[in-house]
């Protein structure tokens, strides 16, 4: 591989917005590596983008991340063929509409869409350079204010709204890119920590919604509110290619109910920026994961 080439991961790139983004990410020039779970979806994908983009250095490396052994091993993998992470996008993501937990017993959703980055970050951060356009985007979502984290309850058992899991998962994603900058910042560090959401877009996350519901949805909501899986891959690209970003911020669309629309400054809740809750999500984070996250020498 050309060792000049900048290096990007992004998660889940298979479909959806996370396919966007690698296109994005290949027309800018990186070596993307396509991390996902579903390698046939993934290998299609590969080829589908290579038709269109040949000169295009792309590769898929297997990875589960709601299972902490696969994110290992998919760590290992990457760090024997690549020497350098330039940009890390944590997209992944699932949507369930009842109860789901993983092999260590953690709810399905937080597993996933948040320790398993935070596991995944923690073990490739140590490649990144120590650069301003060296960055981990993380992927939020609307739904992270309609949420706290639920210390006493992180598994979510006691929650009555079906979509508390997620919506706690997704402010976790939040949450997690700000107190990543704080700690980049302390470790005096130029690499930057930076989140984003993509409004609305009809991706493959509803699809353990009911049929029904999401038909009626497709022929009402749908077409108003939502905008295509493209445009909802913009406020991402923001996030990892624009130059003038700066840590911490965080980017969504701004038009209709920020669902759709030109990319932008999201709006985020109060809750969503304490400090005292970063600490804490971050303590109980290294402890489900079972290992500490270390931000440079710190
Ligand atoms: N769509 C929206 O309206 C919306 C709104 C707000 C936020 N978001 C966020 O945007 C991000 C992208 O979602 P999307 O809309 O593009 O949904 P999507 O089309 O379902 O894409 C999600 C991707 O995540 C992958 N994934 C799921 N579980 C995984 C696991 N355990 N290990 C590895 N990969 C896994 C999926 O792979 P498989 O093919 O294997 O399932 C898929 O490639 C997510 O973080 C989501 O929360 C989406």
């Amino acid at each position: 591989m050309d060792k000049d080439k900048k290096v990007a991961i992004v998660t889940g790139a298979n479909g959806g917005v996370g396919l966007e983004v690698t296109k994005g990410l290949l027309k800018n020039g990186f070596h993307v590596v396509m991390a996902c779970r579903n390698l046939e979806k993934a290998n299609n994908a590969k080829e589908q983008i290579l038709t269109d983009l040949s000169s295009s250095k792309l590769e898929v490396i297997p990875i589960d991340l709601s299972d902490f052994e696969s994110i290992k091993t998919f760590a290992q993998e990457f760090k024997s063929k690549f020497q350098r992470l330039d940009m890390l996008v944590n997209n992944a993501g699932v949507l369930f509409n009842k109860p789901i937990k993983n092999r260590a017993n953690i709810e399905m959703q937080f597993a996933t869409n948040h320790l398993g980055h935070f596991l995944l970050t923690s073990l490739l951060i140590e490649l990144m350079p120590d650069l301003k356009s060296s960055r981990v985007v993380s992927l939020s979502s609307l739904a992270h204010k309609k949420s706290e984290i639920f210390f006493d309850d992180i598994n979510c058992d006691s929650q009555t709204k079906w979509d508390a899991p997620y919506a706690q998962s997704k402010l976790a994603c939040l949450i997690f890119a700000d107190e990543l900058q704080r700690k980049l910042t302390l470790a005096g560090k130029k690499i930057i920590s930076v989140s984003a959401h993509p409004g609305g877009t009809d991706s493959g996350l509803f699809e353990h919604m009911p049929p029904i519901f999401m038909s009626i949805l497709r022929y009402t909501f749908v077409p108003i509110f939502l905008h295509s899986t493209k445009n909802a891959a913009k406020p991402v690209l923001k996030a990892a290619l624009d130059s003038n970003v700066k840590g911490g911020e965080y980017f969504g669309p701004t038009g209709l109910f920020e669902m759709k629309g030109p990319p932008g400054i999201a709006k985020r809740t109060k809750y969503s920026q304490r400090e005292d809750v970063a600490a804490r999500l971050w303590n109980i984070s290294e402890e489900l994961i079972g290992s500490t996250f270390k931000v440079g020498s710190l």
